[in-house]
């Protein structure tokens, strides 16, 4: 009996853990994103807090699920096209809501699909929408990101660049029972497509190799402003990432800004609205 047991708990020491679990740990701060959503939304609402997101290519939408949790009136809609990725995220991250769940909607559709219900924050995290390779494909995405924007909405990207994001380089980053690889495979500097992979190595030695991989196209923030200007949008800002002093590294504490020195890696946010200009 105590044999069955230690080789139970032996297996599920070997049990490969799965890659979203991983990928949440590795690449996702949903807490952090939600702070800076309500920061930016109260700004062009007079103070007031957003009540509805819409996290677009949600994957496991753990975004979502922590956007309700967050408050008891907030309700969110996840967008996905991969149904068992969806189905991970109803397990991992909604069902543990409890009652709560009930204010979160999963759709396995195309982002370009759905404009209803229209939301306060439309959301398109780690890059999703660089999926769009065209400047027509973009655009068509934005306009419908915007036509399902409720009144005061905001529509928030993130997106990253210098020039070491263009450099065919792995990074790894150490984490809790594994190292997370992100690998710059392949990047066009005259199409600016790339090919970019998710490595995990976890701490007993055994690789999960193109955990994900990026077919992507690599815009850069004047483009994507410039796009959703073209999409409709009256108003645009820049959100920069400033630097831990002691380290050189991102503080993950995001200003405002019009203009920025050179940088070899950043990250930041870019949120169109319907405002003044
Ligand atoms: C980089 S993952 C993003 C996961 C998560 N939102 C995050 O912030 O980390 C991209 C997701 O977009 C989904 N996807 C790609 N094209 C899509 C489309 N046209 N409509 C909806 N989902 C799409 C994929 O299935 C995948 O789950």
């Amino acid at each position: 009996m105590a044999g069955a047991q230690t080789r139970k708990k032996k297996r599920a020491a070997r049990r490969r853990p799965d890659r979203h679990e991983l990928y949440e740990q590795a690449v996702q701060c949903p807490e952090a994103d939600i702070k800076f959503f309500e920061r930016i939304y109260r700004n062009h609402n007079a103070g007031k807090l957003p009540g509805s997101l819409r996290e677009d290519f949600c994957g496991t939408a753990a975004l979502a699920a922590e956007w309700v949790r967050k408050r008891p009136t907030n309700k969110a809609l996840g967008i996905d096209l991969d149904g068992p990725t969806l189905d991970w995220g109803r397990r991992r991250n909604v069902e543990p809501l409890g009652p709560a769940a009930e204010r979160l909607t999963l759709l396995q559709k195309n982002v370009l699909a759905v404009t209803r219900p229209k939301c306060d924050v439309i959301a398109a995290m780690n890059f999703s929408y660089f999926i769009f390779k065209k400047r027509e494909e973009l655009r068509d995405y934005f306009r419908i990101a915007r036509r399902s924007l409720a009144p005061g909405g905001v529509f928030i990207l993130d997106i990253f660049g210098g020039s070491d994001s263009q450099a065919e380089e792995e990074e790894e980053k150490e984490l809790d029972g594994f190292n997370y690889y992100w690998d710059q495979d392949r990047f066009d500097p005259v199409t600016h497509e790339t090919l970019f992979y998710i490595h995990f190595l976890l701490d007993d030695g055994r690789w999960m190799r193109k955990a994900f991989t990026y077919d992507w196209r690599l815009w850069t923030i004047p483009e994507v402003r410039e796009i959703l200007a073209e999409a409709g949008f009256t108003h645009t800002e820049v959100y920069w990432e400033g630097t831990e002093r002691s380290t050189g590294e991102g503080n993950g504490v995001f200003l405002k800004t019009s203009h920025q020195s050179s940088c070899p890696g950043w990250i930041a946010y870019i949120a169109a609205t319907m405002g003044k200009s």
